[in-house]
């Protein structure tokens, strides 16, 4: 791997010897260098706001935490080398992590996203962005033919969520990449869904990766968080002083708690997988259960795809009931399963997208992008399979 370290261009990096380890490796011990002093082997929180200058004129590496913090640059160093990136900007949510980067942009820039977004994604592009002069376009970017078809000459970004939420829609990263090189645009990609464990768009030609660090990689439900990874260093630097002139950086809080779920980031996501694996199983054969979405399944749309650009299907499923009240049936019968918004932490999260994660988005156009009322969708935790099997069959059978 030909990692660089970020010393150059951001602030505070830290040696490593890890950069050509395996994923598990990187994610335990990149940027995370015991302590120099103490020997603490697990690197300090430093919870401060500023940074003392000993001589007039001398500033240190580190200045004021909104625009630089170790423990925030260790975090960045570590997600980068996950990802196969340079450059880690690390902001104080998911939402902040896509606002900066459509800051990229001038106004008038028209952006192709795909049409199945996170409803705050979608809620920040429409009822925020928008009224700044920025113009979204939303289609199905499960076919790259869509992306030609509605490009501009002021298209200057392709932003797309693969697998989607919530319908675990597949979009051909390489193919969309082709398209922007082509056109001298950027593809962004949001992957919080599969993670760097299960799917690296930067080495399939994406230009800026971003996760809401809110998921699976902090893991623990416990925090709230976003990064945003490249190897464009122009762009890492403009990132940089976007999320420092916007204030949208991450506390070193924050980034400390998210770098301790890190660590056991490889072991949650095979554990998560392969439960998922059976729950689709059993709602695939159940008869209450109209559909399934699960890029695992033959009978998934982009099977093949997936199969190619992901190493593994991940613990997001999302199946269909056959309305809200079924839906509401089914969540209040359940004990294990933890009704709420949100997912990628260990405890399994079940939630019904059109009320909950995706109520912003009117219902119509909802609709028409396949949210039914009786959608629900799956985070697959930690627990043990079998009580999450079991869980599920005894709420089913109340629909
Ligand atoms: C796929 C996806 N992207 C982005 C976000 C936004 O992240 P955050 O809640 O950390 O702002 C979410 C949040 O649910 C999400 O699910």
């Amino acid at each position: 791997m030909t990692l660089r370290l970020l010393a150059a261009t951001l602030p505070g990096m830290s040696k490593s010897d890890f950069l050509d380890s395996g994923f598990a490796t990187r994610a335990v011990h990149v940027g995370q260098d015991p302590d120099p002093e103490t020997g603490a082997v697990i690197p300090p929180l430093h919870a401060t706001s500023t940074f003392v200058q000993f001589e007039f004129g001398e500033p240190g590496k580190y200045i004021y935490s909104r625009s630089g913090n170790p423990t925030r640059a260790a975090l960045e160093a570590n997600l980068a080398a996950l990802e196969s990136a340079e450059f880690g900007i690390a902001f104080g949510s998911g939402c902040a992590a896509t606002d900066s980067i459509i800051r990229l942009l001038r106004p008038g820039a028209h952006i192709i996203a795909g049409a199945d977004l996170y409803g705050g994604t979608y809620r920040l592009f429409e009822q925020v962005l928008a009224d700044f002069g920025f113009d979204f376009e939303y289609v199905d970017t499960t076919d790259p033919a869509n992306i030609s078809a509605a490009w501009r000459d002021e298209t200057a970004m392709v932003f797309i969520e693969t697998p989607s939420n919530p319908l675990m829609s597949i979009s051909d990263i390489t193919a969309i990449a082709e398209i922007t090189r082509e056109r001298g645009a950027r593809l962004v990609v949001d992957n919080t869904f599969m993670s760097p464990f299960l799917q690296r768009p930067l080495e399939l030609g994406a230009d800026l990766v971003f996760h809401s660090t809110t998921k699976y990689i902090n893991g623990h439900s416990d925090s709230i968080g976003g990064i945003v990874l490249t190897n464009n260093a122009v762009d890492a630097e403009r990132l940089v002083f976007i999320a420092k002139s916007v204030g949208a950086t991450l506390s070193p809080f924050e980034a400390w708690l998210i770098q301790r779920g890190v660590k056991t980031l490889a072991i949650r996501m095979e554990r998560s997988q392969a439960t998922a694996e059976r729950v689709v199983e059993l709602l695939d054969n159940h008869e209450k259960v109209k559909r399934v979405y699960y890029p695992g399944l033959a009978s998934h749309p982009q099977h093949e795809l997936a199969k190619r650009q992901m190493d593994g299907f991940g613990g997001m499923v999302s199946f269909e009931l056959a309305d809200m009240s079924a839906v509401k049936r089914l969540l209040d019968s359940l004990t294990v399963f933890t009704l709420a918004e949100s997912l990628g932490g260990v405890e399994s999260l079940i939630s019904n997208p059109a009320s909950m994660t995706h109520a912003s988005i009117p219902r119509e156009e909802r609709g028409a992008r396949g949210v039914k009322d009786g959608l629900v969708r799956i985070s697959v935790g930690v627990e043990d399979a079998e009580d999450l099997l079991a869980d599920l069959r005894r709420a089913l059978e109340n629909v």
